[in-house]
């Protein structure tokens, strides 16, 4: 199957990064947000960042044009009646992801694929609220999606052969490296990478460094672009603690048990970059 027409759910970082990806590769792209005016602003927000690309002179003003010319919002989810695939990407929590995936089933055309951008949740629970459990699959971009080159593809039990084909199909068209990989939680990456991003908030509540020499360690000492702490305000604390509980749901892992201070940073509103503080003032 062919994607052209490509519905987004969620207007958060990553709904407007994969926004942007989609409608850079030639999809038409549908942003549905809850309101109007969030749906506008991403659309905003995108032409910044594509005006960007051409004063950088990594992308013609006439393609910047093009793009966004692909790109309708909206506030109505009947708007993703004609999408060839949907993707949702909007608050890390089983029962709203549920919910969406039924009432997207009772809209989207029979034909479309219905997609999961969550980090670590079971896709198959997504699934099996649909009549359509085998055009359900996980399309785990990474944080910023413009950026980053890896794709997760995700399918549940119920997966059909031709839908996961046809997700790796649409990751490489979007320019994407997708790996695939079973439904267990934190898949590849957010499974190796939480424990580490858990313990290095566990080295700061012990007070065995501060957080500058933390992530200054782990750039200057194994060459990592970003610290952890750093990262974890880049991924939001409110996601970073749903993946660690998710893990330690599946696995009980000790490593997978979110450490006190991420727990009472969520609990002050300090969830990193997007609430203007974390272990970091972002708000100057
Ligand atoms: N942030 C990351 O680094 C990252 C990376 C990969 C995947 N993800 C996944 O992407 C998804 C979105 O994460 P994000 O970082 O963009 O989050 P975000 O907080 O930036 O955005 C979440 C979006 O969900 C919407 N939302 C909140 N409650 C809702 C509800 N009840 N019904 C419908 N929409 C609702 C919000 O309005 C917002 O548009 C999550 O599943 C997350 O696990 C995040």
């Amino acid at each position: 199957m062919t994607i052209q027409r490509v519905g987004i759910l969620g207007s958060g970082i990553m709904g407007s990064g994969i926004a942007e990806v989609a409608a850079k590769a030639g999809h038409d792209v549908v942003l549905r947000s809850r309101k109007q005016e969030t749906a506008d602003a991403m659309v905003t927000s995108l032409e910044k960042s594509l005006n960007k690309q051409v004063d950088r002179g990594k992308l013609e003003a006439d393609e910047a044009k093009a793009v966004l010319g692909r790109v309708i919002a909206t506030d109505h989810l009947g708007a993703l009646v004609d999408c060839d695939l949907v993707i949702e990407s909007v608050v890390e929590d089983l029962e709203v992801k549920r919910l969406l995936f039924t009432e997207l089933d009772s809209i989207c055309k029979d034909s479309a694929i219905l997609a999961t951008n969550t980090s670590t949740l079971p896709v198959v629970e997504m699934a099996v609220a649909t009549a359509r459990p085998d055009k359900v699959v996980g399309i785990h971009f990474f944080n910023p999606a413009p950026a980053m080159s890896l794709v997760e593809i995700v399918p549940p039990l119920t997966a059909s052969d031709a839908t996961v084909a046809t997700a790796r199909a649409f990751a490489e068209a979007c320019g994407k490296n997708p790996v695939e990989v079973k439904d267990r939680a934190g898949f590849i990456v957010n499974a190796l990478l939480f424990p580490y991003l858990n313990n290095a908030v566990r080295m700061l509540e012990t007070g065995t460094a501060s957080a500058e020499d933390i992530d200054a360690a782990m750039k200057g000492g194994c060459n990592f672009p970003m610290g952890p702490l750093a990262l974890l305000d880049l991924v939001g604390l409110d996601n970073s603690v749903a993946i660690l509980d998710a893990l330690y749901e599946e696995f009980k892992d000790p490593n997978y048990a979110a450490v006190p201070t991420l727990r009472r940073m969520l609990s002050a509103g300090r969830l990193g970059r997007k609430s203007g503080s974390g272990f970091y003032d972002y708000s100057r």
